[in-house]
């Protein structure tokens, strides 16, 4: 997949997303470190710095592993400013393509996680051609869950990832277009009642 120099993967109306380099470690120890993002992750447990620098070159050596998937750095387009990350990539250990975001608490409550998601699951379909985009969280995350709904990801119940009992969400590419083409009969419908054409 082709990338800008800067790494741009894409940008929604808001935020921009780019490829982690390893000078960004000191946004991702930010994120890291505080308790209140970190609740259904860990319990809460601020990461120690030798964790985060193992998180770092993960994440900035997966694009090389595994071209188009990653954990991209987001930032407001207006001022620049870290927002936190994104994901699309496998769920370890399994081949599912995982759909997932962290942001900074001062970040929350604007719709930043459901506008980046969104656009995350649609590059996945339509870019990577991927059939099945998947999101876990703790039973308890209800924005996280309300997120991943929103993102057109339907409730699938339980699952055994990253060796805990999640709330499983999936969305398919084949109810996708489903969908696509029941919106477009509706909007064929919409068209001949209010236009009187087809
Ligand atoms: C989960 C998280 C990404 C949400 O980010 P956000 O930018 O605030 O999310 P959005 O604004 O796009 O949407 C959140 C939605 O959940 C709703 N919500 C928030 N708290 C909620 C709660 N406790 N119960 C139910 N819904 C809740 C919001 O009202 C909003 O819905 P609305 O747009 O219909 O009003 C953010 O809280 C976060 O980074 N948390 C820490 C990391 C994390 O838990 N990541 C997910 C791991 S699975």
């Amino acid at each position: 997949m082709a990338r800008s120099a800067a790494g741009i993967l894409l940008r929604t109306p808001r935020l921009t997303m780019r490829e982690f380099t390893a000078a960004d470690f000191d946004e991702m120890l930010r994120l890291d470190s505080d308790p209140r993002v970190l609740k259904y992750i860990n319990g809460g447990k601020p990461m120690p710095r030798s964790e985060v620098e193992t998180i770092v070159d993960r994440v900035t050596g997966y694009y090389a592993l595994y071209p188009g998937l990653g954990v991209w750095r987001a930032s407001r387009r207006d001022n620049g400013a870290f927002v936190g990350w994104y994901c699309l990539k496998y769920c370890p250990p399994t081949t599912d393509v995982e759909v997932g975001y962290r942001l900074l608490f001062e970040a929350w409550g604007n719709g930043y996680a459901t506008e980046g998601a969104r656009a995350l699951v649609d590059y996945g379909f339509d870019q990577l051609g991927v059939t099945r985009i998947i999101g876990v969280t703790h039973p308890g995350n209800k924005a996280s869950q309300h997120v991943l709904r929103k993102s057109g990801l339907r409730d699938a119940g339980w699952g055994r990832y990253y060796n805990r009992r999640l709330r499983l969400f999936i969305a398919e590419s084949s109810e996708r277009s489903r969908d696509t083409n029941r919106s477009f009969r509706s909007f064929r419908s919409f068209r001949s009642f209010r236009f009187g054409g087809r």
